[in-house]
Order: C-alpha cells, then sequence, then structure tokens
C-alpha cells in the first residue's frame, strides 16, 4: 500500500485545455491533453488527499475517488475553482487559453463576400495568480506550471513572482520535446529554496515525485 502522505488533505487541480467558443460550432484550443493534470490528481488521490479535478474538455476518463468539474472555458474553470476552495493545496497544471473571442457569435458564422475575417480577442483571467494572490483563503501550498522553450529557470522563476507561487514545475517545450499528448514529461523544480532539474519521467512517476515532494513542504508548514 502506499504511504498516504496527504491524508486529512484537501487538493484542487485544474488540468486539459481551455476551449474559447467563436461561435456555436468552432472554438480556440491548444494542445494540452491533460494527462499530467489528471495523473498528478490520481497520485494525490493515493496519497489519501480529497481531489477536486477542475477539467477542461480531454479525451481521458475521471480519475477513480476524485470529484471531477467538467468545464469548458477558461472564465468557467476559475469560478469551478473559486467554488471549490478552501484548500491545502492548488495545483494549476491545466493550459488555460490566454484570450477568448470578445462576442461569441450566437448564429455560425458563414464565409462569403463581406464576411469578417477578423476575430476580436479579450484576455482571459489568470487562474493561477488569482488564487496566488489570494489575501484570503490562500491555500497553504500554490504550485503552477510553465512551459517554456528557452531560459526555462529565468522565465519560469519570474512567472512564480509574478503569480505568487510557491513552487513552479517548468517544463522544455522546445521543438521534438514530445511533451503534448505524449507518457513522459522532463521538469525542472523551481521555489524560493532553488532549482531541482529532475530526469526524464514518465507523467504517473513525474506525478508521485510532485506529491513527495508537496508532503514534505506541507509537513514543514503548520496546518
Ligand atoms: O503564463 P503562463 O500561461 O505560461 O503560466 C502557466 C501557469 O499559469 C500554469 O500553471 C497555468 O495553469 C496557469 N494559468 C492559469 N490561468 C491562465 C493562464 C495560465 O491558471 N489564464
Amino acid at each position: 500500500a502506499k504511504a498516504r502522505v496527504l491524508a486529512g488533505r484537501r487538493v484542487v487541480i485544474t488540468s486539459g485545455p481551455t476551449h474559447e467558443p467563436i461561435d456555436p460550432v468552432r472554438f480556440i484550443a491548444n494542445r494540452s491533453s491533460g494527462k499530467q493534470g489528471h495523473a498528478i490528481a490520481a497520485a494525490a488521490r493515493e496519497a489519501g488527499a480529497e481531489v477536486t479535478l477542475v477539467s477542461g474538455p480531454v479525451a481521458l476518463p475521471d480519475p477513480p475517488g476524485v470529484t471531477t468539474v467538467h468545464v469548458e472555458t477558461a472564465r468557467e474553470m476559475q469560478a469551478a475553482v473559486e467554488a471549490s476552495l478552501p484548500a491545502d493545496i492548488f495545483i494549476a497544471a491545466a493550459a488555460v487559453a490566454d484570450w477568448r473571442v470578445a462576442e461569441p457569435a450566437a448564429r455560425k458564422l458563414k464565409k462569403g463576400p463581406g464576411a469578417a475575417a477578423t476575430l476580436a480577442l479579450v484576455e482571459n483571467p489568470d487562474i493561477l495568480a488569482g488564487v496566488g494572490r489570494r489575501e484570503r483563503d490562500r491555500p497553504a501550498l500554490v504550485i503552477g506550471f510553465a512551459a517554456e522553450t528557452n531560459r526555462l529557470v529565468d522565465y519560469a522563476q519570474t512567472k512564480r513572482l509574478a503569480k505568487g507561487c510557491d513552487l513552479i514545475v517548468a517544463n522544455h517545450v522546445g521543438e521534438g520535446s514530445k511533451v503534448f499528448g505524449g507518457a513522459r514529461n522532463e521538469v525542472t523544480l523551481i521555489s524560493s529554496e532553488g532549482v531541482e532539474a529532475w530526469p526524464s519521467l514518465d507523467k504517473r512517476e513525474l506525478a508521485a515525485r510532485l506529491i513527495g515532494v508537496i508532503a514534505e513542504r506541507l509537513a514543514r508548514t503548520p496546518p
């Protein structure tokens, strides 16, 4: 049996992409599969935590024993996260769309002469920064992900501070990295305590190891 290192802890995790509607049949999305976020939810559950997974549209089953809330858009994801707080730990593994269409069309857009070929976009709320910067009910541990193609540690450290996170899991998504949709992931952990490069791991192994780090840090934080 696994050590129940998160027994009695509440964990909220976001996973997957978001879909931002253009019209009733089209949307803006990204290549996130949700594999890493879902694996973390499963690992947290196995460690004895009470887990809420807020998932964008993915092709994965809901992890057993995990309360899964299905959402489409970034704003729905944010509302579901807010509704599931307070928690001891918040992990933002979702690839949230940075932008949404300002005014999605009520009817299917038609091509043809004179049809508008540009989309007006507005910025989505930053869910992670919203939780990290909370004054009330801020989780004891707030963890974000950062996909970077270059200057990984620099950019991720800046992101950690800007979003008020305790820990950033930075992954290299350069050419040929096969992170999106793949089974493996290679990350560097960045916190106020320093930088730790991990070897390439199966996403489930990485999840289990991350849970170990979280439990160890929480043990040092009085509840
Ligand atoms: O700024 P960037 O998108 O690279 O930051 C990535 C981290 O921030 C991830 O943990 C992601 O889940 C989170 N994020 C978020 N809401 C957004 C954008 C990113 O929670 N609108």
